[in-house]
Formats: C-alpha cells, sequence, structure tokens
C-alpha cells in the first residue's frame, strides 16, 4: 500500500521497540520493575542492545543500525510519555502511530470490562478525558475480554 516503506526496518522496529520490557520487568505475572527497568526503562534498554548487537556482529554505528535505533528511541513520541527524540523518519511515525493505537485499546478494553452495557465508562485520559459507552446489547461479545482475563492487559499497560 506504501511502496516508499522500508518495511524491514518496520517490521524490526514493531518486533523490537517494546523488546526492552524483558530485561524492565521482573517476569510477565505479576510484574515488577528490575533496576535497570527503574533507571533505564525499555527504551535505553533496547537501544543500548541494539547497539551491543551491531558490535557484537561487527557492524558498527552504520546508517541502518542508528535508524533501527531511532525507531525504538522515538516509539513513545514525545520525552514526557518517554521518548528523548520524536519519530523523525517515516516508518517511525507509523511505529508510533501502531503503538499509540494498541495503548489506546488496552486503555478502551479495560474500562469496558469494568463497564455494564447500557452505561459509560470512568473518564479516559488518554481518550481527552471521554467516557465510552458501552451499548446495552453489548453482553458478553467477542472483543470484550472477561474481567478475569484483566491480568493479560497490566504487563502491557505503559506502551
Ligand atoms: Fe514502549
Amino acid at each position: 500500500m506504501y511502496p516508499a516503506l522500508d518495511t524491514d526496518l518496520l517490521y524490526s522496529g514493531i518486533i523490537l521497540h517494546d523488546m526492552g520490557k524483558v530485561i524492565e520487568l521482573s517476569s510477565a505475572t505479576a510484574a515488577s520493575y528490575t533496576l535497570e527497568g527503574k533507571l533505564l526503562g525499555h527504551i535505553t534498554i533496547m537501544v543500548n542492545e541494539i547497539g551491543a548487537m551491531a558490535d557484537e556482529m561487527g557492524i558498527g554505528k552504520t546508517e541502518e543500525v542508528i535508524l533501527l535505533q531511532h525507531m525504538v528511541l522515538s516509539h513513545h513520541a514525545k520525552p514526557e510519555w518517554g521518548s528523548p527524540k520524536p519519530p523523525l523518519i517515516k516508518e517511525a511515525v507509523i511505529l508510533h502511530m501502531l503503538d499509540n493505537l494498541d495503548a489506546k485499546m488496552n486503555t478502551v478494553t479495560r474500562a469496558l470490562i469494568k463497564t455494564k452495557p447500557g452505561d459509560f465508562t470512568e473518564r479516559l485520559f488518554a481518550l481527552d478525558n471521554h467516557s465510552l459507552y458501552r451499548p446495552s446489547f453489548d453482553n458478553e461479545r467477542t472483543g470484550i475480554v472477561k474481567a478475569n482475563d484483566l491480568s493479560s492487559f497490566d504487563a502491557g499497560e505503559e506502551a
């Protein structure tokens, strides 16, 4: 659909952008932050890992390596969201939008799970402080995960 995109770079960014969470968090269930997680965060961890891997492979600091590091570094888009640089290449813009969409859908799903059909959710900061309506006929429909499946969303709350 967008032939000008470097799909190798985009897919690599999609796969790697949150991989630092493996080091940032102590485990997938009942996750708590490791020392590296608290002091560096998953973005810095993964940028360092990419650099270390490139060195180990004898690639060094090529433009491709720097672009991949930028994909990871910029995926939260704003300093207040954890990225020191905004997305500055088209693939990074797309990665941020996909990550943002995923984070918002996670927020929406969590809020709707806690809301009865026919009611509005609490105000959702991530959605400009709007409350979403859960249709009255939306009872146990697909797409709304059961409350006991909420734990699968906990580890991914911070995009
Ligand atoms: Fe992230």
